[in-house]
């Protein structure tokens, strides 16, 4: 199988890395070798594995009937949008770690998908490499799911564990966490809690079959908070966390939110620290299950971004076949004063 892959920054390069690196590995698991035939991305890309892989435009890399499968890495709407419906539309099957897309466009894009019988994919898009979409529309749902909660975004919760550990100042982290790789292009996405909202949102579509439109989700992120509200927490015997969280109330509503909050250091994600994440979900028949792993950075990101590029070349599309939001409209949602 020959692949594309549009945009090529921390997740587009990783994803190529790690395919290179566990190559024979995936072909087996794959049952073919999977080859990058082309990258996307007006960067230079010498002294990268995709040094002679450039694609002049989506066009050309559309008109090659060997491309069956598009990565989408670029980040954003604009034309990571224009190249993912293209694609689709000329059945291929997409993989993207897109949040804001699929957030904002992704009831769209998987009904083209499902009239093209491609592949929609996009279990990078919460909680980077922590498996979280797939378990939960596979292996819990048999369950009336009602939450889904927790530490989404690695940049902030990465500036979070370094001011209470070691007292570092919020700027020299925030630095620090896009030399890694774990913040967005523009960081202002993770600090004022827009990346955690929009992941907030998808696991909603997910849990709730309909869409909550993240420009209505109440955002508050970590833009606020200071060395003395980190200490006053630790006084307390709390630590702050960045909570994303899609809940269904007693009156039906879905109350979905980003906000600070205090937990106390015995809860079970006090501690989920760096970039880590941890997405808690219940259910009425399993209880609460919870799901924790790296949250960003570029291998991570890959592990998930390529596992759905492995279920799609052995024929499943199964995202495409089960989150139904297209069908039933917006999501009631609540105001978090009424509660
Ligand atoms: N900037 C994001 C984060 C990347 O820090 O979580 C993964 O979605």
């Amino acid at each position: 199988m020959k692949i594309a892959i549009a945009g090529y920054g921390v997740v587009g390069r990783g994803t190529h890395e790690l395919l290179l690196m566990n190559r024979d590995k995936i072909a087996a698991r794959a049952g073919e070798e999977i080859e990058v035939k082309y990258v996307l991305d007006p960067k230079p890309l010498e002294g990268t594995p995709a040094e002679q892989l450039r694609a002049s435009g989506i066009e050309e890399i559309l008109a090659d009937p060997e491309v069956k499968l598009l990565v989408e890495a670029i980040g954003g709407v604009g034309p990571a949008y224009e190249y993912v419906k293209a694609a689709l539309e000329s059945g291929r099957s997409v993989v993207t770690p897109n949040k804001q897309l699929v957030a904002e466009k992704g009831a769209e894009l998987l009904a083209i998908a499902r009239e093209k019988n491609a592949g929609f994919l996009f279990e990078a898009s919460v909680a980077g490499g922590t498996p979280v979409l797939h378990p939960i529309s596979q292996c819990l749902w048999a369950n009336d799911l009602d939450l889904a909660a927790g530490i989404l975004n690695g940049t902030t919760n990465y500036i979070l564990t370094k001011m209470v550990q070691e007292g570092a100042g919020f700027e020299e982290t925030l630095r620090e966490a896009q030399r890694l790789g774990y913040a967005e292009a523009d960081p202002t996405a993770d600090i004022e809690g827009t990346d955690a909202c929009r992941k907030a949102c998808i696991l909603a579509d997910l849990l709730f079959g309909k869409h909550t439109d993240p420009n209505k989700v109440f955002t508050q992120g970590i833009t606020r908070i200071t060395a003395a509200d980190v200490e006053a927490a630790g006084l307390v015997g709390c630590n702050i966390k960045l909570i994303g969280q899609a809940r269904r109330m007693a009156d039906g509503k879905i109350l979905c939110m980003v906000t600070p909050a205090l937990l106390r250091k015995e809860h079970c994600m006090a501690e989920v620290n760096d970039v880590f994440n941890a997405v808690m979900v219940h259910g009425n028949g399993v209880g609460d299950v919870m799901f924790y792993g790296r949250g960003a950075g570029d291998l991570p990101t890959a592990s998930a971004v390529l596992s759905d590029v492995i279920e799609i070349v052995r024929g499943g599309c199964r995202n495409a076949g089960i989150i139904g939001w297209t069908d039933e409209g917006d999501a009631h949602l609540a105001d978090r004063r009424d509660y």
